[in-house]
């Protein structure tokens, strides 16, 4: 047999990638194709979350939106746009998350004086501090106190070790030992460094494991949007 020339394996190669082409297109825009583009596992506690609650479709039909991008492409239009869903945002979370009792809430981040500390720690946006389709609980280290609290002095302080010697120390690894970060679980901090969680059972909770903070939690979250 004639081994082909170069002109049919052009031809040949052009027809295999139709049918790639067209499975792509079909990902990109079918909603129901989303769960196989999924990147990874969701979080234990989001795992009767529907994708929809934090992946909201992005305004416009297909065909504007893929206009836009081609605009885009062209340096036609400034902005870029979002393809079938829009950028997942704090908006999205906080409608099961919200909560009256919440220590840090991230509007607050905005105001002037946090300018340096949000250039370290993210604190305007949940996802400055969270992930989702990783395995991680949080992407924050463990020291992430430091940004805000370096000036902490409380005016009388119950600790046995008081909180101006752990920061005068820099023992910032100590602090989520004994205060969960958004004030959600119900126990009391204790007052003996001792009796703080270790920082290798903190470092594994903000990862995925097991949670050492004592539940109840003051909050849960909503299971489902109304
Ligand atoms: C709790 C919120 C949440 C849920 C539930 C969720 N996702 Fe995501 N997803 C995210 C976040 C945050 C990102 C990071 C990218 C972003 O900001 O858009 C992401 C990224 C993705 C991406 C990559 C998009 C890109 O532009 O890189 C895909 C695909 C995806 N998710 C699919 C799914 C599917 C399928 C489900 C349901 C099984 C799902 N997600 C459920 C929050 C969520
Ligand atoms: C449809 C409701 C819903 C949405 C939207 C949602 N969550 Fe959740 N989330 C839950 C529920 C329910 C739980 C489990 C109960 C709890 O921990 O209060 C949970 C748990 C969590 C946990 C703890 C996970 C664990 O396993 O301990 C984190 C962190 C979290 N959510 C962050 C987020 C972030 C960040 C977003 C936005 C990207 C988000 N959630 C969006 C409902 C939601
Ligand atoms: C500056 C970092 C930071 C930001 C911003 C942040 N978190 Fe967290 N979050 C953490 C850390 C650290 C933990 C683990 C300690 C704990 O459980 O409080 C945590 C734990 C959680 C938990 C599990 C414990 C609980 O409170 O039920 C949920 C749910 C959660 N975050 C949701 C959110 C949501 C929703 C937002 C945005 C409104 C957000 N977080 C913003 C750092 C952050
Ligand atoms: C982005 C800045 C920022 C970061 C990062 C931050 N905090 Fe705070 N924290 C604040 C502010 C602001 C307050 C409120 C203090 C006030 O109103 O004067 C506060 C208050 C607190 C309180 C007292 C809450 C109350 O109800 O009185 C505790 C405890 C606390 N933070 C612990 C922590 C711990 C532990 C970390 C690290 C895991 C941390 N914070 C990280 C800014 C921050
Ligand atoms: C051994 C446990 C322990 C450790 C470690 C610890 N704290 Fe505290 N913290 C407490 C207790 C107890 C209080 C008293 C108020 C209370 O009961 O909430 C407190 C109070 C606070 C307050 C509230 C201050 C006020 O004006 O009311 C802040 C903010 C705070 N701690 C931040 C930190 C930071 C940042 C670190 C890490 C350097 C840290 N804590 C380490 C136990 C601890």
């Amino acid at each position: 047999m004639r081994s082909p020339t170069a002109r049919q394996i052009r031809i040949a190669a052009v027809f295999a990638f139709v049918p790639l082409l067209v499975a792509a297109g079909v990902v990109l825009t079918d909603r129901k194709a989303m769960p196989i583009m999924s990147h990874g596992p969701l979080q234990a506690g989001h795992s009767d979350v529907r994708c929809e609650s934090c992946h909201v479709p992005s305004a416009g039909t297909v065909r504007q939106q893929l206009q836009a991008k081609v605009r885009f492409g062209l340096g036609m239009r400034d902005t870029r746009v979002d393809f079938g869903y829009g950028a997942v945002t704090s908006k999205a979370c906080l409608q099961c998350h919200e909560r009256p009792n919440e220590r840090h809430p991230i509007f607050r981040f905005h105001e002037p004086r946090f300018e340096k500390a949000v250039t370290q720690v993210e604190a305007t946006s949940c996802l400055g501090c969270h992930a989702e389709h990783t395995t991680h609980r949080t992407t924050v280290d463990l020291v992430f106190c430091q940004a805000c609290h370096d000036d902490l002095a409380l005016k009388s302080d119950p600790l046995d070790v008081d909180h101006a010697t752990l920061i005068a120390d820099r023992r910032w690894q100590t602090c989520l030992g004994c205060h969960d970060f958004h004030g959600n679980h119900s126990a009391h901090p204790p007052k003996a460094l001792e009796e703080a969680f270790a920082p290798l059972e903190i470092e594994a909770y903000l990862r995925a494991g097991p949670s050492p903070y004592a539940l109840p939690k003051n909050f849960e979250a909503k299971e489902d949007l109304p």
